[in-house]
């Protein structure tokens, strides 16, 4: 007997039909004579009625238990007044049922469905079918597959062919370590699983495909956080003859078409910023901009003041001091204070000097601090002059190397606005734009702030000159914090490439070696071309709103890079590894 229709699905309109409904036993209840079961599937939950009179149903209805597969025939009918819920979608209708079907049955769940926060991720992963089966998951997955759709029309509608990439392929450099397959025909010998279709993309435009788009899976192996995942997802784009505005235009209006169409949600034009300006306003590279708070940077007063903490970073070239001013934040406690100070030490810096503003009319009386009396009464006005200090504010300070005081002062600026509830916008998109091209390592090496085949903004002959000023033709696209997306025009000439290569001291045998294949196709008539690359989890996750883009993937792995389902990874048996030429020397099946 087919089935009419979704139960989630069944209306008032419904009324007086017979239908055919399947799904699992939400819940069961036995109420003096009468069995009640709430039928679940995919579109929800719709309430089920057994009475007596039709004895072989009720019996069956009798037996079912939670997660029971069930086929019901039945005819919908309007709930009696008191019984209407209006909070289920379903709540003004019910299945007055005539016959039953036990499909399947269930061992008890390992955990309620709508108790699974009490039960720990562990156990979520472990039985993620379980897990998915909740009206939640169900509505993630949904969305997800609803946003690919409308990722796809939208490009193809744009003239971007969708073209699979290998996954066996050759390391490409994304900065992670590489997940690797070893080769049976060739013993010793590896692929690598690509971290991004980064090189495979180019060489498309190289064959003249000219727009390429892909829902890519990546590999990289990394520290996992809450926002990355050992195996993710890329809408991953390329197109030739293109300059950045052109990327930008398509990556932006994309962003907004899925905002709009999923979320009802108008974007707005997209600010920019230059990765310099975000550093200094907001010390990262991917600020979030529904925080109305700025570091404000205080060397120059600092120069001469006795306290060493400040006065030793002022006169530093390669170290930053500055200051966040929090309104409000006076009230905050002695005890909180102490848990900003704890939290910015994870960044590496040494304290958390503050000053409260009580009362300015007061002068240096209206303010209260550990460290005026080390910098001096006129300093400390200037200082509340500069940031335009009013009553109620706190400010805090840094002063370290560039990178302590950005990043702890950058994250705490964050976690205040958490905290306090400081947004001033739902929805903040920002392009981050004009990256250095290369990061000077402590050892004053090079390595590529995005990968070595971005192209620089000015010619061979000034990156030669000033590589460490120089900049790259690379873009960010940054939501709430998070960064969502990069990419960036390319190196399409082969002598520009080899210049990169020899900044970044990766000599010519080894670039042969690695991308000679690369080197060889620019030689061959590539096209100017760029392009990028959007994390698909964590669009989902943005739209989902949720904190972990394990949310909104079907079977993702732990933080430790592991299926608790499956039980991946797993060791090979003994004639496996051989027969692949590799011996396991530290680990052996258990
Ligand atoms: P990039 O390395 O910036 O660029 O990656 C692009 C986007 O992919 C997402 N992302 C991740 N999502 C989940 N888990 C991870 N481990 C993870 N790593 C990255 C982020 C990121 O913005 N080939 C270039 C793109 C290009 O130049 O066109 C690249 O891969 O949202
Ligand atoms: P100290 O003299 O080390 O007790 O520090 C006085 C105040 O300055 C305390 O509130 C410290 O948290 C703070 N402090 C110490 N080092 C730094 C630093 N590098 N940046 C900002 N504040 C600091």
């Amino acid at each position: 007997m087919r089935r009419s229709l979704y139960c989630g699905l069944v209306k008032p309109e419904h009324v007086g039909e017979d239908l055919t409904l399947c799904g699992w036993v939400d819940r069961r209840r036995d109420h003096g004579g009468v069995i009640f079961i709430d039928l679940r599937d995919r579109e929800g939950v719709v309430q089920v009625v057994f009475d007596p009179d039709n004895a072989d149903a009720f019996n069956l209805a009798d037996g079912a238990r939670s997660e029971y597969v069930l086929r019901v025939k039945g005819v919908v009918r309007m709930r009696s007044c008191e019984t209407i819920n209006e909070s289920m979608a379903t709540g003004h209708i019910e299945l007055y049922a005539h016959s039953l079907e036990i499909l399947n049955r269930a061992k008890t769940p390992p955990f309620q469905l709508d108790h699974y926060v009490n039960v720990g991720e562990e156990v979520r992963l472990k039985y993620r079918y379980m897990d998915l089966r909740r009206p939640e998951m169900q509505k993630n997955l949904k969305m997800r597959s609803e946003v690919t759709s409308s990722v796809r029309n939208f490009l193809i509608q744009k003239g971007f062919l969708d073209i699979e990439t290998p996954v066996m392929t050759r390391a490409t450099p994304e900065g992670a370590r590489d997940y690797v397959i070893p080769s049976r025909t060739y013993p010793g010998q590896f692929f690598a699983m690509p971290q991004s279709p980064q090189i495979f993309k180019q060489l498309l435009m190289v064959a003249g495909c000219d727009r390429y788009f892909q829902i890519a899976k990546c590999f990289r192996y990394e520290d996992l956080r809450a926002d990355r995942q050992p195996e993710f997802t890329q809408i991953d784009i390329e197109a030739s003859f293109v300059d950045k505005e052109d990327i930008l235009e398509v990556g932006e209006e994309l962003i907004s078409d899925i905002f709009r169409k999923h979320l009802s949600v108008e974007l707005g034009e997209f600010p920019r910023m230059s990765y310099a300006e975000a550093m200094r306003r907001y010390g990262s590279d991917k600020p979030d901009m529904r925080i109305p708070l700025e570091l404000v940077d205080l060397k120059d007063l600092l120069l001469n003041v006795e306290f060493k903490v400040f006065s030793g970073p002022a006169n530093d070239p390669k170290s930053r001091v500055s200051a966040l001013k929090i309104p409000g934040g006076a009230a905050l406690s002695r005890k909180k204070i102490d848990e900003y100070t704890e939290y910015v030490e994870i960044y590496g810096a040494k304290g958390l000097a503050w000053i409260k503003v009580n009362e300015l009319d007061n002068g240096i009386q209206g303010l209260q601090s550990p460290i005026i009396k080390f910098i001096g009464e006129q300093t400390t006005l200037e200082i509340m002059d500069r940031l335009n200090a009013q009553n109620g504010d706190i400010v805090f300070f840094g002063a370290d190397t560039h990178k302590i005081v950005s990043e702890a002062l950058g994250a705490l600026r964050c976690q205040i606005a958490a905290d306090m509830g400081l947004y001033v916008a739902d929805w903040a998109p920002i392009w981050v734009l004009d990256f250095p091209m290369f990061e000077v390592l402590e050892d004053g090496s090079f390595t590529s702030l995005h990968h070595p085949f971005t192209s620089p903004s000015c010619g061979v002959e000034e990156l030669l000159k000033k590589p460490a000023e120089s900049l790259s033709i690379a873009y960010d696209i940054v939501i709430n914090g998070y960064e969502l997306g990069g990419g960036s025009i390319r190196i399409h000439e082969q002598k520009m490439q080899e210049v990169v290569f020899d900044i970044l001291k990766i000599g010519k045998q080894q670039q042969l070696e690695k991308f000679g294949f690369l080197l060889d196709a620019l030689q061959f008539g590539a096209p100017p071309h760029g392009g990028i690359a959007f994390g698909l989890d964590r669009l989902m996750m943005l739209l989902t709103e949720k904190d972990s883009i394990r949310d909104v993937i079907a079977f993702p792995k732990t933080q430790s890079a592991s299926c608790l389902m499956t039980d991946a990874p797993s060791h090979l048996d003994t004639n496996q590894l051989s027969e692949l030429g590799i011996r396991a020397r530290h680990f052996t099946s258990q």
